[in-house]
Order: C-alpha cells, then structure tokens, then sequence
C-alpha cells in the first residue's frame, strides 16, 4: 500500500479526541485519518490503569488491517497507560501521546496560580506525578479531577446548565477562584471551556497540547519517510465502538462545529 492511503489512526476513550483531530487535518491537510472513539467503553478516567491499557491496546489493534502509518492516543488517560504497551506492539511506526500542559503553564505564569483539570486515571498516574516533580514550583498547581465533563461531551452536551452547576461545586473549595492558567489535561474538556469559564466566573487562559501533538506527528512522519506527497490526499473516517447513529452524527457535528474549543 502507497503511504499516501495509509491512514493515521486517532484514537480516544470516546468523542474527546475529535479537539485533536481537528488541529491534525489543518497541520497536515493531505494525509488520511481514521477516528476511533471507544464510547462503549467510555469513561476511561475512573478505570484501574490495567483496564486502560488493555482496552486501549485492543481498539487500536480493531484498526490494524487499515496498515496505519501512525497512531496518535488523542487521550491523556490512555496516553499514560497504554503509550508504553502501544510503542511495544507497534515498534515500525510512530506512536504519538497527549500530556497535560502543566509545566508550559508553570513556565508561563511565574508564580501564578494554575488549574490542572484532568482524569483522575490522568492525575494518578505516574507520567503526571513526574510531570509534577519535574515543575519547580509545583506548589502553584492545583490538580482536579473532573469526570462530569466527559460524561456531558459523551452524553451530546445537553445539559450545560447541569455541568455549569457541576463545575460551580467542583471548583467551590477553591473559590474566589483566581487562577492565571486553566490547563485541559483531557481531550474532552475543549468542548466545555466556555462551561469552565462560566464556572470560574471569568475570562481564563486556557492550555492545551493538540497543536504540539499535531506538530509532533508531522515531524515524526517526516522523520520516517512516510508523509503524504499527495496534494490531492488527505480525508477523514469516524468510527465509534459504541456504534449508534446518535453517536456517530454528534461526532461529526463536534468535528464540523468544534464549538466552544480553545
Ligand atoms: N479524553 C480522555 C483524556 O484525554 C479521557 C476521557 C475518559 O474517558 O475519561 O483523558
């Protein structure tokens, strides 16, 4: 098969992943990519890291006879436990991972206050804990676990007054919350920032990492000889586990609309 009709593979826990998707396409226009949500399964954040890594390694494993040229984990939950399982089960081709912004956040509001929103499946793990440890000042992080977002993205986020309430408890501890930086450590938390930013009461400056994934696996493709020389390539797939028409027309209306992302 010529590399220009191998796909890259895009995988997440559910409908998150379509925030990357979007920043692969406009980075790299003329290469094929295939979407694969595995909402029947979704959440991933609250499951134990084995469960993780297995379902993981078992939905990109449903898309090997499409020979992908690279597997983007469009998830921070499965990013941490399962890139390591993944890099091992495909050693031939670049296995790409998404991480919470905490230290370009850090790095960028010196002494600042910074909102770390992840999973709990995310926050425990030890990637994170590292990421931490790492950070000079980690003192100035405070991490929270929001799992109300992925369930609202997954159930078509229909009761925003519902999730605005949600957040408003969440972040009630920490209130009048002043934070300098909000960092969305999962996938899913794009579609709800305008949800994030009621709740905190004001304009907030959000981190994400699609852009950097998306100029990571054009540098990786490039790397090894496999990016798409077809100007008249490129194209999109979505596929879900959960394998319900609902479920696949709310991800193209995410994929065509991104409303609400940063
Ligand atoms: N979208 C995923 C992430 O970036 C996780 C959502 C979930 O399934 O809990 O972490």
């Amino acid at each position: 098969m010529k590399n220009s009709q191998r796909p890259v593979v895009v995988f997440d826990s559910g409908l998150g992943g379509i925030s990357v998707l979007k920043k692969l396409i406009a980075t790299m226009p003329n290469e094929s990519f295939v979407y694969y949500g595995d909402s029947a399964n979704a959440p991933y954040g609250p499951r134990a890291p084995h469960e993780i890594c297995r379902l993981t390694v078992e939905g990109v494993a449903r898309l090997d006879s499409l020979q992908p040229k690279a597997i983007v984990i469009a998830c921070n939950t499965a990013t941490a436990a399962a890139q390591d399982a993944l890099e091992h089960a495909y050693p031939h081709i670049p296995v790409i991972g998404i991480e919470p912004a905490v230290r370009r956040a850090v790095q960028e509001n010196p002494g600042g206050r910074i909102l770390s929103l992840a999973t709990a499946g995310t926050l425990a793990s030890a990637r994170y804990q590292r990421q931490l440890q790492e950070i000079a000042a980690s003192e100035q992080v405070v991490s929270i676990a929001a799992p109300g977002i992925v369930n609202y993205v997954e159930d078509g986020m229909r009761d925003r007054e519902g999730v605005v309430a949600y957040l408003r408890r969440l972040f009630a501890p920490w209130q009048p919350a002043r934070f300098d930086g909000v960092v969305l450590g999962c996938t899913h938390f794009p579609f709800a920032s305008a949800e994030i930013q009621e709740a905190l009461g004001g304009p907030v400056r959000f981190y994400e990492q699609s852009d950097t994934v998306a100029r990571e696996t054009r540098r990786r493709l490039a790397e090894a000889g496999t990016a798409s020389e077809d100007d008249n390539g490129g194209g999109v797939t979505i596929m879900n586990s959960a394998n319900e028409k609902t479920m696949l027309s709310f991800s193209w209306q995410l994929f065509s609309t991104m409303s609400g992302c940063v």
